[in-house]
């Protein structure tokens, strides 16, 4: 049953339909066939995409549907492990392709010829450079690729600032509703991100202990081996603040600091985040670091420096720290340091919740040091929970009480040894697919992350602030460490 409801400009859309047709822009580029054409092949070999599905893909490249079959096989063959393309041949059959250039409007109604007629509705997945958003909405709304039963999935990078963030949001906003509007940021489709909801609202024990009174700080880590990978241009005028702060980052720092939401679902989840987000407070200057990589080693491997692999000078940084804060009554005073790189020394994407001491020790007079507890959420690659708690070194305690911090540690791969590990993109395909906002970002949740992102680069701009440089496969500029241990604070590595 299809529930057709009105949005606040009155428009009709069209809720939790099945699409039983995705168009794919952007479909022979790099997202497409490291991800999402390896993702969609992985769920109908098991059965999870509707059997009527067709899969269009479109992109600029002159090919007919053979040729995209063939990149598609090349693209399973090369990034979707083996024993999860069994059923490889029948999804290559769901695929078709209609070559277009988006800077021109006539070649759409052939896409549309294409796409043809759902019988449920339409799923497009807009993965193309960010020049192209405004003539592809427009585009999709001339040849009625728009219409009640057609939701869009948006790739980032979504706009560099709020400004141009707006003016995108602007655009798609003119032919879908939000309600139809999918925002991806695909660490939102991972499923150690999804746990941490789990984490906090499934058990009754850490929320009481959740706020300022007993957590002292928070480290939410994002390191990379990687470099620049080919991405020059973009990488160059993104930046490691705009490409993985504005969004990852702070969507992790959002689930973490968010209040408990009614349900789990797209409207409560999202009003939590965005009002996390509009409580960080301004970051001042000093509150930041930002770094660049030179040649250096990782792994026992040489790597060029950034210039090197650029070409150029370049004052773009690759590294940031940031020390922030979250103004609202549960955060006041708790400081949350971010840090991601790339040329890190190893690939670790890790949430470190330090609490506070015990407020008395009865152990002191009896010789034995306290550590605070510590929960430790890692994110990838590996996947695991470790609260360290303190406990009590056997012994006759003839010398006094010997105290330890050891570790409950679960490693998730253990704990849930049946589940497939999946690529991000899986969940948020088949969401977008079946209609399920709920790890999907809202307009108003990158609006507030765009607002804080654009303060911070204005202050750089006003101090004309240059990365400073850094060795590959060290762990940042040392002006990072010590931007925690001012505050008595040691990253944890
Ligand atoms: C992307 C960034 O959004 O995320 C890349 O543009 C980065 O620069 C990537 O490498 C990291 O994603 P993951 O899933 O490998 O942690």
């Amino acid at each position: 049953m299809v529930a057709r409801k009105l949005d606040p400009d009155g428009r009709v859309y069209v809720t939790n339909f099945i699409s039983d047709r995705l168009l794919l822009f952007g479909a022979t580029g790099d997202l497409s066939r490291r991800m999402l054409l390896p993702s969609l092949c992985a769920l109908d070999v098991e059965g999870l995409l509707d059997p009527k599905i067709e899969i269009i893909g479109t992109a600029r490249s002159e090919l007919d549907d053979q040729g995209f079959r063939n990149l598609a096989r090349q693209s399973l063959e090369q990034f979707l492990p083996v024993d999860r393309r069994g059923g490889m041949a029948t999804f290559l059959n769901r695929l078709s392709y209609q070559a277009l250039d988006a800077n021109r409007i006539e070649g759409f109604q052939a896409l549309a010829d294409k796409v043809g007629t759902p019988q449920e509705g339409l799923s497009i997945f807009l993965s193309t450079a960010p020049s192209l958003f405004e003539p592809t909405i427009h585009g999709l709304g001339q040849s009625g690729l728009a219409g009640s039963n057609v939701r869009i999935g948006l790739e980032k990078p979504l706009g560099i600032d709020l400004a141009s963030s707006r003016v995108i949001n602007d655009a798609v906003a003119t032919a879908f509703p939000e309600p139809r509007i999918y925002r991806i940021d695909h660490y939102l489709g991972k499923e150690t991100v999804q746990n941490l909801l789990a984490l906090r609202f499934a058990n009754l024990m850490f929320e009481p202990l959740w706020n300022a009174a007993h957590i002292d700080h928070v480290q939410i880590t994002v390191a990379e081996t990687v470099g620049l990978e080919g991405r020059v241009a973009f990488y160059d005028d993104a930046g490691a603040l705009r490409d993985m702060v504005q969004n990852h980052m702070l969507q992790l720092l959002a689930l973490v600091a968010m209040e408990p939401p009614v349900s789990y679902d797209a409207t409560n989840v999202r009003d939590e985040k965005v009002k996390v987000l509009r409580s960080l407070r301004k970051v001042r200057v000093g509150e930041t670091v930002t770094g660049q990589y030179r040649a250096g080693a990782i792994g026992g491997q040489a790597v060029p420096g950034y210039d090197d692999e650029l070409g150029k000078d370049s004052d773009t940084e690759t590294f940031v720290a940031i020390k922030a804060h979250i103004d609202n009554w549960r955060w006041q005073g708790v400081p949350f340091y971010l840090r991601t790189g790339k040329r890190l020394p190893r690939r670790t994407t890790e949430i470190v919740v330090q609490f506070r001491s015990v407020p008395h020790s009865i152990f002191t007079g009896r010789g034995a040091k306290m550590v605070p507890n510590r929960l430790v959420i890692g994110i990838q690659p590996s996947e695991n929970i470790t609260l360290s708690l303190m406990a009590k070194v056997p012994g006759l305690d003839r010398e006094g009480i010997g105290l330890r911090s050891i570790p409950l540690a679960i490693t998730m791969p253990d704990a849930f040894a049946g589940p497939q590990r999946r690529i991000a993109y899986e969940r948020l395909l088949l969401d977008l697919i079946e209609g399920d906002q709920t790890l999907f970002v809202r307009r108003d949740e990158v609006e507030a992350q765009w607002d804080w992102i654009d303060a911070i680069r204005a202050g750089w701009e006003e101090q004309q602030l240059e990365p400073r440089t850094y060795t590959a496969g060290s762990w940042g500029p040392s002006a990072a460490i010590a931007l925690a241990e001012r505050d008595g604070v040691t990253w944890h590595e």
